[in-house]
């Protein structure tokens, strides 16, 4: 009787409101933003950097790659201000000391950008850093008012989505979540 249970509703369904962007939806966007991103590259540099932003960028990242035909060298680094589903205003960046970005042209890959915080402390550390370009490739950018100055632009962006708080696709509540392949609105 359990296993039948399990089977009519899927462990997701009572924290997932509503469905933002479908698996077909996501498939699409990510091979458009593919051949946009090779097609740009291919004219700056014979081979490019891109740093992904741990955790949440790891499913697009890896999709994304894929439907990118010009010569990438792929690092990943951490990055961390969110709690739950708040931010914490103070952005944890780690293992970027192990990145060779010095005189290279860099493509950031994140999940989500909201109050542009993470994005900006990135931009400073790459520039810090020495990297030639910088620019930022997010797969959900919120519909939310930038208020922080010095905040770069996002060149590359997914879809935008409403100021609510988004999981799965690599994006998670405390870890979780991550798995689905679809993007849906988290409800507590
Ligand atoms: P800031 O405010 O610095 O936030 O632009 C960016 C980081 O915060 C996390 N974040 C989310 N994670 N669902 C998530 O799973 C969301 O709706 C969400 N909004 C922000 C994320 O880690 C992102 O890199
Ligand atoms: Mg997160």
């Amino acid at each position: 009787a359990n296993d039948r249970l399990d089977e009519d509703a899927p462990h997701w369904r009572s924290h997932v409101g509503s469905i933002l962007l479908s698996e077909a939806m996501i498939n699409a966007r990510v091979s458009e933003l593919g051949r946009q991103i090779s097609a740009d590259y291919s004219r700056i540099a014979p081979e490019f950097v891109i740093i992904g932003i741990l955790t949440g960028s790891f499913i697009f990242l890896a999709d994304l790659v894929r439907k990118i035909t010009h010569p990438v060298r792929i690092y990943f680094a951490r990055a961390k201000s969110y709690a739950g589903t708040h931010s914490t205003g103070s952005v944890w960046l780690h293992d970027f000391d192990l990145l060779d970005v010095r005189d290279k042209h860099v493509l950031v890959v994140e999940d989500i950008v909201d109050t542009g915080k993470t994005l900006k402390a990135i931009h400073e550390e790459l520039g810090r850093r020495g990297a030639l370009s910088v620019h930022f490739c997010a797969f959900i950018s919120k519909q939310t008012e930038r208020k922080d100055e010095g905040v770069p632009e996002v060149r590359y962006v997914g879809f935008v989505c409403p100021d609510r708080f988004v999981v799965g696709y690599g994006l998670d509540c405390d870890e979780r979540f991550r798995q689905l392949p679809f993007v849906g609105i988290y409800r507590p």
